[in-house]
């Protein structure tokens, strides 16, 4: 992991134009030098992703930060010290110089220091910013490991990094500090309730569609399995009476050993981050099994769930 030929490599390939796979601690990135028009055009053609979705940039140090964007909130700057480097994304207004391709046409941008030593030693070895949209093809399940990237990618990517199955495996919160107030655009491992207790003040819940946010998609983070939420005490009857076998995932149902055998079930963990840490991952396995169909035992409610219940609602949106 960190090889530094291998990263060497890399930052000739992206000197070049060209992109690679990039582990960070949410979820593996497409990377791409974010101040290059033809990488970017390459990050969305390998994705098949829309233009007009805006990429994320990474930066290796906070004196990037104003290259990027035109004013830096004293708000903005306090998360940026209490959770970079880390899974959190931040909207800022960009700055002049950056070329519209890299946010979708808009006059925000969308930056975040990750937390993985692969991604640290990449991005300070290229010293400037890397455009990074999750490495997989557009509407499915993001990457959490470097064999899910070559499933997704193949060889349309000239480079892929070994960094181990990413810790947190949901991708960043992000965090739109062009408004009046901050408010979350994205559920993620950074709860409101921590970046509130920051911030010393509270968040602006209103929703809003305004900023385009490719993960606010409804159908998105999709296996081609179909997938759906059941009720706990509703599923084990539900799995008796099919006459077809299900990929089922389970968190705190017991199934007695018959039902066991008839489905394919996979136990989840009980707690949100281990959940988080496994979701993507076991999707992925349950969906290569060409069931006819997902069932995922409803999550309990709360704010610790929140960003695993956005990915599931996506993941079971009929597309
Ligand atoms: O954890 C993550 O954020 C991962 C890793 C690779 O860093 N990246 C990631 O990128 O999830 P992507 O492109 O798959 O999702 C980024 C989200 C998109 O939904 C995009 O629309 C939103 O960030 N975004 C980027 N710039 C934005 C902006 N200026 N305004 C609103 N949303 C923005
Ligand atoms: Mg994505």
């Amino acid at each position: 992991m960190g090889d530094s030929q291998e990263i060497e490599k890399a930052v000739g390939i992206l000197r070049a134009g060209g992109v690679v796979a990039m582990p960070t601690e949410t979820v593996y990135g497409l990377a791409g030098d974010a101040s290059n028009p033809n990488a970017i055009k390459k990050i969305f053609s390998v994705k098949g992703r829309p233009i007009d979705h805006p990429l994320i940039v990474h930066i290796g140090d906070l004196s990037l930060l104003s290259q990027w964007a035109s004013e830096v909130p004293e708000e903005a700057l306090k998360l940026a010290n209490a959770f970079w480097p880390g899974p959190m994304t931040l909207i800022l207004k960009k700055a002049p110089s950056v070329n519209t391709l890299v946010t979708g046409g808009q006059e925000t941008i969308g930056l975040r220091m990750p937390n993985h030593p692969v991604a640290i030693q990449l991005l300070k070895t290229f010293g400037k910013g890397l455009a990074a949209p999750s490495a997989n093809r557009f509407g499915r399940i993001s990457p959490t490991s470097s064999e899910d990237v070559k499933e997704e990618l193949g060889d349309r990517v000239d480079l892929i990094l070994e960094g181990g199955v990413c810790e947190v495996g949901v991708e960043s919160t992000i965090v739109d500090m062009t408004g009046a107030k901050p408010r979350i655009l994205r559920p993620g491992m950074i709860s409101a309730k921590e970046i509130e207790a920051v911030l010393n003040e509270k968040l602006n819940t209103v929703s809003s569609t305004a900023p385009r946010v490719s993960g606010s998609l409804e159908s998105h983070y999709a296996p081609i399995t179909p997938v759906k939420q059941i009720m706990p005490d509703v599923l084990s009857e539900m799995l008796k009476s099919m006459d077809v076998p299900a990929a089922v995932m389970i968190r705190s149902l017991v199934l007695d050993k018959a039902l066991q055998k008839k489905h394919s079930v996979i136990k989840m963990p009980l707690d949100p981050k281990q959940y988080a840490h496994d979701l993507y991952h076991v999707l992925r396995t349950l969906d290569h099994l060409q069931m006819s169909m997902i069932l995922i035992e409803a999550l309990p409610e709360g704010e610790e769930w929140e960003a695993v219940s956005d990915r599931l609602k996506r993941a079971s949106s009929h597309k």
